[in-house]
């Protein structure tokens, strides 16, 4: 039977990135953290596979464990034709350059007292750039994430704004010249009005450099936006896995439903369905914690759907429509 950590594509399809049975667990005072369990992603090459889920599920343990930053608990990252996990330190430093990622915050993720120029020519000695080479190399790159080189490469970061900051992390990953970019939470830092120039350079972007994109979100209306399929994500584990086309209408598991229902639109279903997410189905009950999570299914303490099954199994993860992954044990397609 396949396990919640099962492969969503065919064995014969093509694979940027294949990560099989991510696991990551820390260590903590009292115990530990559960934060990925069981993860499994295979990314289709020039796709965007959008990672959602709440605030603590995992998602941001789960990118930086693909970049081996730090490595995994346990489990395979397969870049291309690479096994990451199994890498010398000096062959990962090269591997790892063609997966980038971008961070949350990009202010802080940037050197304060690196000049621009510098900061998007780190890492360029990989490929032998030098001199005139280089320097004519960092201009077209800030010419590309749309910023002005004679005007920005010789200021430093809190010389420029949020937006123009993330610009530059982008130019800077893409400098590397990578197949995969992991962006987590790349927007969600930003001002309202700079979210959607952003989120347009990363789809500009992924197309001109033919990139395939993992986009990591709490932001259901982003995610859904910028993404060809979606994983939703619920403490650690993979409760969905869907086409974004229609999702509103396919999707089938209790938690993805009570997602795109708690998107804001103030009308009844959707205080209902906040309502459902804060305070599970009771209001006694506690939001789990990945330090103890509930046994069989984690979303049983807050899914209105729960039966004495859910407390006693794991739901594996099954197609259920071409494409479509769920584990629940009560849902039917
Ligand atoms: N270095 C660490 N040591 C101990 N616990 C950690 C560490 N990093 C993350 N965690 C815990 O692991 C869980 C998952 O955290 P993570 O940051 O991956 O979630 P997230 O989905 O990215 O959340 P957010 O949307 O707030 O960014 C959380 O409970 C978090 O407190
Ligand atoms: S397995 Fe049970 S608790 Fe989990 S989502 Fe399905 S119905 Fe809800
Ligand atoms: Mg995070």
């Amino acid at each position: 039977m396949a396990g919640s950590g099962t492969a969503h594509l065919r064995a014969d399809q093509e694979r940027a990135l294949s990560v099989e049975n991510l696991v990551v667990e820390f260590p903590v005072t009292g115990g530990t953290v559960h934060a990925v369990s069981d993860l499994s992603i295979d990314l289709i090459p020039g796709e965007t596979l959008g990672i959602l889920g709440e605030s603590g599920c995992g998602k941001s343990s789960a990118g930086r464990a693909l970049m081996q930053l730090p490595a995994p608990t346990s489990g395979r990252v397969v870049l291309g034709d690479t096994d990451l996990t199994t890498l010398k330190k000096n062959d990962m430093r090269r591997a790892r350059a063609k997966m980038q990622m971008i961070m949350q915050d990009p202010v802080s993720a940037l050197n304060p007292r690196r000049k621009v120029k510098d900061l998007v020519a780190e890492g360029l000695e990989i490929w032998g750039f030098e001199g005139d080479d280089k320097a004519k190399f960092v201009d077209e790159l800030l010419a590309s994430v749309g910023l002005d080189p004679e005007v920005v490469r010789d200021r430093r970061p809190h010389e420029m704004s949020g937006g123009q900051c993330q610009r530059v992390c982008i130019a800077r990953s893409l400098a590397l010249d990578p197949d995969v970019l992991i962006c987590d939470e790349p927007v969600s830092s930003l001002d309202v009005s700079v979210q959607a120039q952003v989120l347009n350079l990363l789809e500009v972007t992924r197309e001109r450099y033919s990139l395939s994109m993992i986009f990591i979100a709490h932001d259901v209306a982003v995610v859904k936006n910028i993404s060809d399929r979606v994983l939703v994500m619920y403490l650690g584990k993979t409760c969905e896995v869907i086409p974004t086309d229609d999702m509103q209408h396919t999707a089938l598991h209790p938690y993805t439903r009570l997602l795109l229902e708690s998107v804001p639109r103030a009308d009844d279903a959707q205080k209902a369905a906040q309502k459902a997410l804060d305070h599970g189905p009771t209001k006694a009950v506690e939001l789990p914690s990945p330090l103890n999570p509930p046994s069989g299914c984690r979303f049983r303490t807050r899914c209105p759907l729960a039966t004495d099954r859910c407390a006693a199994e794991e739901p594996e993860l099954r197609e259920m429509r071409p494409g479509q992954f769920v584990a629940c044990h009560n849902v039917a397609p």
